[in-house]
């Protein structure tokens, strides 16, 4: 088989399509390693939950295979494979005490048993847990999830947390080899949720047991994996330690993802040179001369200095101390540059800004449609992108749901009654190319933008237009722009798709 000994799951060219034809997971393909702490990490609708279930045994996957040990698991019903899962909406049995909900799933439990039968022979029955056995293994979860001390109480009289505990305790009593946690954490409120990423870290090290853990929380993610795997719409772009996809993000994409981040389009103006806000950049990578590249700065790399002294000026805007160090959002043009510094400096201070060559992150950029990360949803539930609103369909963000009739940033789901307000989300934007057009007519609404490049590409052209704040839109028209040219852009609401940076529950009105 050629796989490494030490390989618990491997899951191979596995696709997940739904009944209505939609792909949630397309071709994923991921080695986890016994032991491990591995973490799926992603915007909302990526696919995560989806991916667990089949590795759960919930979901049977479309293609593909998943293998256990080298066997093939991949129709094996859930209850006949090692493996639990937390889920994020642990139910807990109210009128059972602590110590109840844990055991609950043991006693129901049977086990093969060797018996001598009337002539002698052994033979295999299946039997009860015995009560000691059920107590022992009770104690021992309880301890590993620190809650020895509860056992007698109610569930309705512990914390969020400490239900929270009491879900881990119920999925490990098992004693799975794998324990599956989607989302776990995202009932508890934020100091809460660093503990518990804590103690979830010392648990995993207790037991010595693989954990496959699900959020779409980048700090969850570098604080507690091994291994990281950033999805995309149900593919994976990135595998790595939390390290390497920090310091090395392959795309522009997980480098936005994973921490803070400044991204720039960009364009190669030299050798090892590159041109974005507006100045010339030394950098380390050679890249075609005029080929249009991501950068990316980490915050901590930005060196502020007097004006002048830089590469760029610019005015401090925003200042935030961090404990450690201040946070700074530098306005440089219309674009902003995140830094961080431990100077104390007054929100106002005129500066420069550099980076040294190697800190300058630039990479290949693929460009197949119009992509917009770090947008938002504003209060009439338009897109916003940079100081742009776009009329968009919010209800493409959940299936079968309908703008709430008051209020345009609600969307409602009527079967399940809930309602969603998506004020103030943050999301990310794409839209093909022929979803959007350009006027000349600047009476109308919309972002303007100067024509930078028009390209004749079989029978239309390909024009890129850039807004003020650096905001790159491609339109195919078979009309010609120059460049140069100041051009509104239009683009179809009912094209753009939305993806939530967090879930959708995050949003949910709760009155
Ligand atoms: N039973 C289903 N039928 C059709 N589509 C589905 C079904 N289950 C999930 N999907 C779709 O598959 C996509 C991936 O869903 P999934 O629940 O795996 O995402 P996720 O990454 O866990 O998101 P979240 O962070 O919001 O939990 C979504 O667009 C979802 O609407
Ligand atoms: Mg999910």
């Amino acid at each position: 088989m050629g796989k490494s000994e030490d390989t618990i799951i491997s899951l191979q060219h596995v696709t997940k399509r739904f009944k209505d034809g939609f792909v949630a997971v397309e071709d994923f393909n991921l080695d986890i390693k016994r032991g491990e702490f591995v973490t799926l990490l992603g915007p909302s609708g990526c696919g995560k939950t989806t991916t667990l279930r089949m590795i759960a045994g919930f979901d049977i996957p479309s293609e593909g295979t998943i293998l256990l040990n080298g066997r093939d698991i991949t129709k094996l019903p859930p209850y006949k494979r090692p493996v639990n899962t937390v889920f994020q909406h642990y139910a807990l049995f109210p009128n059972l005490d602590v110590y109840d909900n844990v055991a609950f799933g043991l006693k129901m439990k049977r086990v093969p048993k060797e018996v001598k039968g009337w002539n002698g022979k052994t033979k295999t029955k299946m039997v009860r847990l015995s009560a000691e056995e059920i107590d022992r293994r009770v104690a021992r979860a309880l301890e590993i999830v620190d809650m020895e001390e509860l056992e007698d109480r109610n569930i309705a009289s512990l914390s969020g947390g400490q239900q929270q505990r009491v879900a881990i305790a119920r999925a490990i009593v098992n004693e799975p080899e794998v324990l599956l946690l989607d989302e776990p954490l995202s009932a508890l409120d934020h100091k809460k949720r660093l503990d518990m990423q804590l103690e979830l870290k010392e648990m995993h090290e207790k037991l010595g047991i693989t954990f496959i853990y699900v959020t779409h929380d980048q700090e969850e993610a570098l604080s507690m994996s091994n291994t990281i795997v950033v999805m995309k719409d149900g593919a994976i772009m990135q595998v790595g330690t939390p390290e390497s996809i920090y310091n090395e993000p392959v795309n522009a994409y997980v480098a936005d993802f994973i921490g803070e981040s400044n991204i720039y389009n960009a364009i190669v103006s030299g050798s090892k040179e590159v041109r974005f806000l507006a100045a010339k950049w030394a950098c380390v990578d050679d890249f075609p001369l005029g080929e249009k590249v991501d950068v990316v700065i980490r915050p901590e790399d930005v060196v502020l200095d007097e004006p002048g002294k830089g590469n760029v000026d610019g005015l401090i805007v925003s200042s935030v101390f961090k404990g450690e160090d201040y946070c700074y959002v530098v306005k440089v043009g219309r674009s902003e540059l995140e830094c961080r510094d431990h100077v104390a400096r007054a929100v106002g201070t005129k500066v420069s800004a550099r980076v040294l060559p190697e800190n300058i992150q630039v990479m290949h950029k693929e460009i197949t449609e119009n992509e917009f990360r770090d947008c938002s949803i504003d209060r009439d539930g338009n897109l916003l992108i940079g100081d742009d609103a776009l009329k968009c369909d919010l209800t493409v963000l959940l299936k079968g749901s309908v703008l709430d009739s008051d209020d345009p940033s609600i969307i409602v789901d009527q079967k399940a009654n809930k309602k969603y307000a998506l004020a103030d989300a943050e999301v990310s934007a794409a839209f093909d190319f022929d979803a959007v057009s350009f006027t000349d007519d600047l009476s109308e609404e919309g972002p303007e933008a100067t024509v930078l490049t028009s390209v004749w590409v079989g029978d239309h052209y390909q024009i890129l237009a850039r807004t003020a704040e650096e905001d790159d839109y491609i339109a195919v028209t078979p009309y010609q722009y120059a460049e140069g040219e100041i051009v509104k852009v239009k683009v179809d609401p009912k094209k753009i798709k939305l993806r939530l940076r967090k879930g959708l529950d995050e949003y949910e009105c709760r009155d």
